[in-house]
C-alpha cells in the first residue's frame, strides 16, 4: 500500500497507532516525500491522496458544505423519498455501497434505520470518525450500524431488511461533475487498497438473494442492468431502478 499514517501531533498518537495497525501500514513522524497519507488534525481524520498536492485533502464532514445543507432540508429529498414508497413506518435499509454515507444520512434523517456497509477500510475509518464528530448534532446517527466488509457477504447475516440500496461507482462524465470530486477520491482509495470494485456485478449478485426491494442508483442514461424493473424514479442526472 503506497500510503502511510503520519503522526503530526502527539495528541492523536493513540488513534493513529490503532489505524496503522488495523490497515497494516507504516506509521511515520516525518512527512513522506511521495504517496498518500492518513492523519489527524483538530477537524478530525483526513486523507491526502498525493503528499505533493496537500491541498487535495479529504475530510468527511456531515455538518458543513453540501451534506450539511442537504441534511437541513432533507424533507426536500423527493427522489430518495419516492424510492422508499408511501409507507410511514420506520424502515430498515441495507446500504450496500456506503461510500461517504451521503444517501444513508438522508434515509436516517427521514426517520429510518440504516445498516451501511463499506468495503474500503480507509473510507470506513474516515466515515466512522465523521459520525463520531457529528453524533451530538445528528442524534439519528444512533440508528446507523456502520460495518466494514463486502456487503454481499454482510447482507447474508442480516434479518428483516425492508430495502437494499445500491449505488455502485459509475464512470465519470461531464454530467456528473458534482459527484466527480468524491468519486475520484473513492477510486484513488480503492486503488491504494487494491480493491477490485466489481461495480457491474454487485447488483446481479444481490438480485439472486432473497429481498423485499432493491433500489439501484444509475446515471439517467445508463443502460438497464436487468429488464424486470418494477418502477423508476428519475431526476435530472440520476435514476433509481426499483425491483420488488
Ligand atoms: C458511488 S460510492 C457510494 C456513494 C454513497 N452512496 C454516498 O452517498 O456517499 C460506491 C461505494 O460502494 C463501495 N462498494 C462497492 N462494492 C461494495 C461491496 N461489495 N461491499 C461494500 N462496499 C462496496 C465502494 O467502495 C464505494 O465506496
Amino acid at each position: 500500500m503506497n500510503c502511510v499514517v503520519w503522526i503530526d501531533s502527539l495528541e492523536f498518537k493513540k488513534e493513529l497507532e490503532f489505524i496503522a495497525k488495523d490497515l497494516n501500514i507504516d506509521l511515520v513522524t516525518k512527512y513522506p516525500e511521495y504517496g498518500s497519507i492518513i492523519s489527524y488534525d483538530k477537524s478530525g481524520l483526513y486523507f491526502v491522496n498525493d503528499v505533493n498536492s496537500p491541498a487535495d485533502i479529504l475530510h468527511v464532514d456531515f455538518l458543513t458544505g453540501s451534506m450539511g445543507w442537504r441534511l437541513k432540508r432533507s424533507d426536500h429529498e423527493s427522489l430518495l423519498k419516492k424510492t422508499l414508497g408511501k409507507s410511514k413506518n420506520c424502515l430498515t435499509i441495507f446500504d450496500g455501497t456506503a461510500g461517504f454515507l451521503s444517501d444513508a444520512l438522508i434515509f436516517l434523517s427521514l426517520g429510518h434505520k440504516v445498516i451501511a456497509c463499506e468495503q474500503s477500510k480507509i473510507l470506513y475509518f474516515l466515515v466512522e470518525n465523521a459520525c463520531d464528530r457529528a453524533k451530538e448534532e445528528l442524534p439519528f446517527l444512533s440508528n446507523l450500524n456502520l460495518i466494514h466488509g463486502n456487503s454481499f457477504e454482510v447482507y447474508k447475516d442480516q434479518n428483516n431488511i425492508d430495502a437494499i440500496y445500491l449505488d455502485p461507482l459509475y464512470p465519470e462524465t461531464k454530467k456528473h461533475i458534482l459527484r466527480a470530486g468524491n468519486i475520484h477520491a473513492i477510486k484513488n482509495i480503492l486503488k491504494i487498497e487494491k480493491i477490485d470494485d466489481m461495480a457491474d456485478t454487485l447488483f446481479t449478485k444481490f438480485k439472486k438473494l432473497q429481498y423485499k426491494k432493491i433500489i439501484l442508483k444509475r446515471p439517467i442514461k445508463g443502460k438497464k442492468i436487468c429488464n424486470n424493473i418494477n418502477y423508476q424514479i428519475k431526476g435530472k442526472s440520476t435514476r433509481f431502478d426499483v425491483y420488488i
